[in-house]
């Protein structure tokens, strides 16, 4: 059942409105600003969209790398990085990726390491394991070759329903449409459709809609699915809204009523929750101790030695044995001695934050010499080469580089944080043991 909400203004309307008084757009499909006396979807003739919007496409389109020669695998791979980052970014991840595995059975036969090597720094490192699994699948059960149809394709891990929709309109031709957040703003813009996009039903109605709007031709309906979300990527954007530029300027509502910025309706922002996670860079004269993560987020991944560390333990005011750093240090020091790692004395202790899609790690960093550790050990040149760090931990290695480059400056003190602030937008705090 479709939800009403309230806009942002609390004056943009549902996204049910009755239908529209007067016809929907004059001889050109330009609409009368009058006219616009119902908003919504339901009643928005998608179907004048697409010659303008294909038309705008074929002259406006980015030469992106996954627009040349778009058969299913590297459409898939395609989507699936833009589901993590942005077309720059993802440019050079793709062309990286598909270097190293320029078909479905390589990625089937790709070690996990060099894996995660490939996906390094995109983050949701369980969608190239899903990858893995689907490429694993293709090979076994369908020779290879990605299925077309909406049911088969669905049914491979990480293949939900944009993705099914990107791979069969792209790639095979099929009038199928690829809902994104890109394609949403588009649609509620265009119909004034005061739907609050967290609505789990929106984006199947827009769905059910744009597929009366698809092009006859395979072509065409390739064009028509990137159209829709190159428009929200180049015009239609989320604050820079260039609409002197737009193709269907013409039959967009919101334009008409000077309301771009009201849609589309977001749900209200929810605070992340925080973590306050402890990491220990630990360099023994074997190397540095790396393990992978057992649990809970980026689960497998490589880690410098880390845990959860209750807030209460981390904001002490004075510790119990008088400590200026509230115990800090004492409880570091004793967490590194109950893992095995012996004599340990930490050089310098940084903090920074690191954001995930639904928890904000606070991150302490201590960077400790001890005489031996239990964890397995790598050499430095292995840290910053071939090993696969996510991103929340690749920030150690950063900073771990900056402390090597001033150690072999000659410039290191006997304790770093004496220095003062801290590099990569960390900071420094005053902590020993
Ligand atoms: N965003 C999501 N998919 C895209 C694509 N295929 N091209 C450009 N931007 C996109």
């Amino acid at each position: 059942m479709e939800k009403e909400k309230t806009a942002r203004t609390k004056t943009a309307p549902a996204g049910s409105a009755p239908a529209e008084s007067a016809p929907a757009g004059s001889a050109d499909g330009a609409y009368a600003a009058e006219e616009i006396t119902a908003r919504g979807a339901e009643n928005f003739p998608f179907e004048k969209i697409t010659a303008p919007l294909v038309k705008w496409f074929n002259e406006n389109k980015r030469d992106l790398p996954w627009r040349h020669n778009p058969e299913p695998y590297r459409v898939w791979v395609s989507e699936i990085m833009l589901q993590q980052t942005r077309v720059e970014a993802a440019r050079e991840y793709y062309l990286r990726f598909l270097s190293a595995l320029p078909s479905v059975s390589d990625l089937a036969a790709c070690d996990e390491e060099k894996l995660m090597k490939l996906w390094e720094g995109l983050g949701y490192y369980s969608r190239v394991r899903n990858m893995q699994k689907t490429a694993k699948i293709v090979c076994e059960k369908y020779g290879g070759n990605f299925p077309s149809d909406e049911k088969s394709l669905r049914a491979l891990p990480g293949i939900g329903d944009y993705t099914a929709g990107a791979i069969r309109s792209i790639a095979f031709g099929l009038p199928s449409p690829a809902v994104d957040g890109n394609v949403l703003r588009v649609c509620s813009r265009l119909a004034a459709d005061g739907t609050d996009i967290s609505d789990a039903t929106y984006k199947a109605r827009l769905k059910a809609l744009l597929l009366n709007a698809y092009p006859n031709t395979p072509q065409g309906c390739s064009d028509f699915t990137q159209a829709l979300m190159e428009l929200g990527a180049l015009i239609c954007t989320p604050r820079v809204i260039s609409c002197e530029k737009c193709p269907l300027r013409a039959l967009c509502r919101a334009e008409k009523l000077k309301k771009t910025e009201e849609y589309p309706v977001m749900p209200e922002k929810k605070e992340k929750r925080a973590e306050n996670v402890w990491a220990f860079v630990i360099e023994t004269p074997r190397g540095y101790s790396v393990r992978k993560r057992d649990a809970g987020v980026l689960k497998g991944m490589n880690e410098f030695p880390s845990l959860v560390v209750p807030q209460s333990e981390t904001t002490r005011k004075g510790g119990a044995d008088g400590d200026a750093d509230g115990g800090i240090a004492a409880r570091a020091e004793q967490i590194l001695k109950d893992w095995g790692v012996e004599e340990p004395h930490a050089e310098s202790v940084e903090k920074y934050t690191h954001i995930f899609t639904h928890v904000r790690w606070e991150v302490t960093a201590f960077f400790v010499r001890a005489k031996s550790s239990p964890f397995d050990e790598y050499a430095f040149s292995q840290l910053i080469g071939e090993t696969a760090f996510p991103t929340a931990f690749r920030r150690c290695i950063d900073l771990l580089k900056d402390k090597r480059a001033k150690r072999k400056n000659g410039r290191v003190r006997k304790n770093e944080s004496d220095e003062g602030g801290g590099k990569n937008g960390s900071k420094r705090i005053q902590t020993r043991f």
